[in-house]
Order: structure tokens, then C-alpha cells, then sequence
């Protein structure tokens, strides 16, 4: 072959080579861009207990913290930001190999929604809800990104959005709900409000993250164009002074007062715990089986007059004042 053929050849090998460089990147950045869903280029743990053969009794919630900074490989801002795996380890353990059916409410680049497929390798089910910023967001109600994955475009504050996707998902509940959407005080009741009873599962846990702006008392204060309106420490814009409230729902037999709630629907009466970490909340939601013993005890048995039984009086005053809106809400159910 004469060395101007060769030349040739060699300049179109590295054209080809050059083309098949650029458009796997094309592909890898409309992938990145538009599709939470694993890709190859992000291998699982390797490690000999990987996820899938853990028996329940060997995820310890310090491996669970673990398996969570393991799983965000793509940097999502819960580990690099906000370290919520040391919160999520004890909470997320218990579903760790379980074919969870998880909903993240807030998906910006669908870097957690990643993480969540991951940390989860058994799931049967992940949805995530976005809305206003973002390249994961578009403009149809629904997106199947593949069977098992779903992506749903509008507002965590639109009740009529948020049955479009329970009527969707068949009325199928969650295990796991994570709202980590707009961050507005009154959205995020809102949401609970909406969601804990019909789109979660008896057992499941509901976590609202990023309750920080609850405290930014500021004037004009505001996120993605909300306003945060009262926040800040023992005011009624914060979601957290209103969650307090379920500290005593959850000992109302004690005060003999079994209607007594501080959420719409009674939903606290659906909850088993509830945590407060650095950020964020954590809610049980009652195995309803395992609780009416429980819940049948407390009206029956703490009623019986005795020496032992409150006399309610500072109860009755602290009622009418523990029942309150937080500041914002624009309820529409
Ligand atoms: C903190 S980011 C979520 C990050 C996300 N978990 C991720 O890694 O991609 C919050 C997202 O919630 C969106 N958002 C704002 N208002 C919302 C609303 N009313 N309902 C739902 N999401 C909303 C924001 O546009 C943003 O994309």
C-alpha cells in the first residue's frame, strides 16, 4: 500500500473514532440529563454483602448509613451537602432489601432519584415528582423512564395533581415518601396532610427534608419564587413548631382525649413515631394490626378513675391554643 493510501486510511479511522467519541457523550449527556435511571458507567458495590443477600438482622443502621454514601455516586447534594445518610441510616435500614415502592417528591437532575435505584437494588417501584427548575422536568403529567421507573411533573401543593398520581399508580401505596420539593413550610404540611394516609403503607415512613427554611426569619425570605411567610423559632410558619404538636397526639390516650389531633384527617393518628434530626423529620406510619391492642388499652384501661388519672386542667387550656394552621396554608381538600 503507498503511504498516501495509508495516510488516508489513518486519517479516516480517526474521524470515525473521533465521531464515535462524540456521539456516545451526546448519548451519555441526554442520558445523565433526562433519564434517572443506572447506567452501566455507574457499577454497583462489589463488595461481598452487597445489598441484596443482607439478611434483615445484619443491616445495622451504621451499614445502612453506609450502603446510603455509597449509593450516591452521582453527588446528589442529601450526602455531599447535607450528610442525610447519617439521619436515613437508621430510618431507610428495616427496607433495605425490600421491594420498596418508594416517591421522592422534587426532582431537579434525578441525581437522588440514582441514588434511591441503588440503594434499593430489590425496589419494585421508584417515582419522583418534579416541578418548576430542573432538566429532569418536563411538561406532560407522566414520563415512564422505564416499568419501574416514573417521573411526574407538577405541584406537591395541588391536591388535584397529586390524585392524578395515586389514580395512576392504581391506588398502590408507598413505603417510602420523601419530600424533598419546594421546602415551603406550608407546602409541606400540605403534602403530609394530603399523602400520609392515602399514599402510604402501613409500616412505611414519610420524611420531609430540608425544614431549615422553617427558621429563615429574614423579611422577604423566599425559595423557587415562594414566599416563606412567619418562619423562625416557636413561630406558626414553621413546620417544625407544628410537628411538635404530635409529640403530645401520640400520648392523647394518656390525656383521655382520643380525638385529640393537631393535623387535618387525623393523619397523626396514623403515626407510630415521629424523629426530629438535624434538617429534617421522620414519620412512622402504624402497622394498623399490631397497634389496636395498643390503641384499644389506652381508651379502656387509662379511663379508669383512680388517683393516678390527670386531672386535665392544664391539658384543657393547652388544647385550644396546640390546634393551630400554619401560616400560608391554602388547603384545598
Ligand atoms: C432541592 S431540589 C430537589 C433535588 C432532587 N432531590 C435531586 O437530587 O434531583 C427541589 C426541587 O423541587 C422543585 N419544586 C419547586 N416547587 C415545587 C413544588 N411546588 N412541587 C414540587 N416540586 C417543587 C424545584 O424546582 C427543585 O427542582
Amino acid at each position: 500500500m503507498c503511504w498516501s493510501s495509508r495516510f488516508q486510511q489513518r486519517i479516516c479511522f480517526l474521524l470515525c473514532h473521533s465521531l464515535f467519541l462524540y456521539s456516545s457523550f451526546l448519548l451519555g449527556q441526554r442520558y445523565v440529563v433526562y433519564s434517572p435511571q443506572l447506567s452501566e458507567e455507574h457499577p454497583k458495590c462489589t463488595c461481598a454483602c452487597t445489598p441484596q443477600n443482607l439478611r434483615s438482622s445484619e443491616v445495622t443502621p451504621a451499614l445502612a448509613t453506609a450502603r446510603f454514601a455509597e449509593a450516591n455516586i452521582d453527588k446528589s447534594d442529601k450526602t455531599k451537602y447535607h450528610n442525610y445518610h447519617i439521619m436515613y441510616g437508621p430510618a431507610l435500614g428495616p427496607f433495605l432489601q425490600k421491594p420498596v415502592r418508594l416517591l421522592e417528591i422534587g426532582v431537579n437532575n434525578g441525581k437522588s432519584l440514582k441514588l434511591w435505584q441503588r440503594l434499593f437494588p430489590n425496589h419494585e417501584f421508584i417515582a419522583g415528582v418534579g416541578y418548576g427548575s430542573g432538566t429532569a422536568v418536563q411538561k406532560s403529567f407522566k414520563r415512564m423512564l422505564t416499568d419501574k421507573h416514573v417521573l411526574y411533573t407538577g405541584s406537591q401543593a395541588n391536591s388535584e395533581f397529586l390524585s392524578r398520581i395515586l389514580e395512576d399508580v392504581n391506588g398502590k401505596k408507598f413505603d417510602i415518601i420523601v419530600d424533598d420539593g419546594s421546602h415551603v413550610p406550608w407546602h409541606q404540611i400540605f403534602t403530609l396532610e394530603y399523602m400520609f394516609d392515602k399514599f402510604l403503607n402501613d409500616g412505611g415512613v414519610y420524611i420531609i427534608e430540608d425544614v431549615e427554611t422553617s427558621y429563615w426569619d429574614r423579611p422577604g425570605a423566599s425559595l423557587y419564587g415562594y414566599p416563606i411567610s412567619n418562619a423562625g423559632i416557636g413561630k406558626q410558619g414553621n413546620v417544625v413548631e407544628k410537628l411538635k404538636g404530635v409529640a403530645d397526639t401520640l400520648n392523647r390516650g394518656m390525656l383521655l382525649d382520643p380525638t385529640f389531633s393537631i393535623l387535618h384527617g387525623n393523619v397523626d393518628h396514623l403515626m407510630s413515631h415521629i424523629t426530629f434530626s438535624q434538617n429534617c423529620v421522620f414519620m412512622n406510619k402504624k402497622h394498623q394490626e399490631d397497634w389496636k391492642q395498643a390503641e384499644h388499652n389506652t381508651v379502656h384501661n387509662y379511663h379508669n378513675p383512680s388517683n393516678m388519672e390527670p386531672t386535665r386542667n392544664d391539658y384543657l387550656q393547652y388544647k385550644s391554643t396546640a390546634i393551630w394552621d400554619i401560616s400560608g396554608m391554602e388547603r384545598t381538600f
